[in-house]
């Protein structure tokens, strides 16, 4: 029986935190026994904030490394990186060619950065484009995602659907897999946490970073629950249990942050204790990339074929 697909990937654009992983991150690894899983390290997305070609290498070997300490199990996963299947790029300029500029001024990130006024480069403006074909290309039923990355998801259904109008059925249209209760994780000064915005608290993080993040929690709050620490901690504890004790101990924030960040230490000291061992050995990490890269290769090669044929360039 074919099993379905699920897709997803995250950016090389520095250390992953608590809300990547309830995101989206446990995603990846809760799905990949029943699910044909590809999961990629989306380098050339990063590219447009990351100009620092050593800080790359870093990070693109550091989110492998993160992927095996979580659990994704290479022999279950298609691990690669974008960067290897050349397809990505080149699917995106095809799609380029059926997508209008005022579809794309209404994406979030776009909207976002120009707010910003922000000088924006092309590669911003058009990243819905590139993350439509990352996805299509492998004919997904799933993309688990984070909450904030429901719009691409639908850009790239958008996408599928009008070059199917165009040129005749070709690409499945894949459905986001958002988990409800997660939605959006806040960082540590209540926006959503980013790495962007400096407000994380890292997957691997130390002791001592997880103390001094859960410290630096801005405490507004709502009858005397601090409102960013509960909403952190309710991803650590079933929210019954949690109520109990944040209401009995209403007001008392400095003994709610030393409760969260002994639950912290309990959930990251094993993730970290992994990732470690995974560290010692680079090459190995190295060498599943490209394996997967073999095996992602030919299922986006053979698509690209298809729409070469489709649209009339393949003679
Ligand atoms: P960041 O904003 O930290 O750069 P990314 O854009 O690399 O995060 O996101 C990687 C994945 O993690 C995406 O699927 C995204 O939806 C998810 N994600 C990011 N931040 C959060 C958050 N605060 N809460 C839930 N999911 C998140
Ligand atoms: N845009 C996603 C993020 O910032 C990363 C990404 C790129 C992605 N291409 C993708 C996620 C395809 C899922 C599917 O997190």
């Amino acid at each position: 029986m074919n099993k379905k697909i699920v897709l997803s990937g995250i950016q090389p654009s520095g250390k992953p935190h608590i809300g990547n992983y309830f995101g989206a991150m446990k995603q990846f690894v809760d799905l990949q026994d029943q699910y044909d899983s590809y999961i990629f390290i989306a380098d050339y997305h990063a590219l447009h904030s990351l100009r620092n070609p050593k800080e790359m290498k870093e990070n693109i070997i550091g989110v492998m490394l993160d992927y095996l300490a979580i659990g994704l199990d290479s022999k279950k996963v298609t691990l690669f990186k974008q960067s290897d299947i050349s397809e990505h790029t080149e699917l995106a300029w095809i799609f380029d060619t059926i997508t209008t500029m005022p579809y794309l001024m209404r994406a979030h990130a776009y909207k976002d950065a120009e707010a910003k006024n922000k000088e924006i480069d092309v590669a911003t403006f058009n990243y819905p484009v590139l993350m439509a074909a990352d996805i299509l290309l492998y004919s997904p039923d799933f993309v688990p995602v984070g909450a904030d990355q429901k719009q691409h998801v639908e850009y790239a259904r958008d996408i599928a659907e009008k070059f199917n109008r165009t040129y005749g059925d070709t690409f499945k249209t894949p459905e986001p897999m958002i988990l409800k209760d997660v939605a959006v994780v806040p960082g540590t000064d209540g926006r959503k946490m980013s790495k962007s915005y400096g407000n994380t608290i890292p997957l691997f993080a130390s002791h001592e970073e997880i103390k001094k993040a859960v410290m630096g929690i801005v405490t507004d709050s709502g009858g005397g629950i601090p409102q960013n620490v509960y909403a952190i901690h309710k991803l650590l504890r079933p929210a019954e249990e949690l109520l109990e004790i944040y209401e009995s101990h209403a007001g008392k924030y400095k003994e709610l942050k030393e409760m969260l960040i002994e639950d912290l230490e309990k959930f990251i000291a094993p993730l970290r204790e992994k990732r470690k061992e995974f560290e010692r050995d680079i090459p190995k990490a190295i060498e599943i990339l490209k394996m997967g890269a073999e095996k992602a290769k030919v299922v986006a090669s053979q698509k690209m074929d298809e729409v070469r044929e489709r649209v009339g360039v393949k003679i």
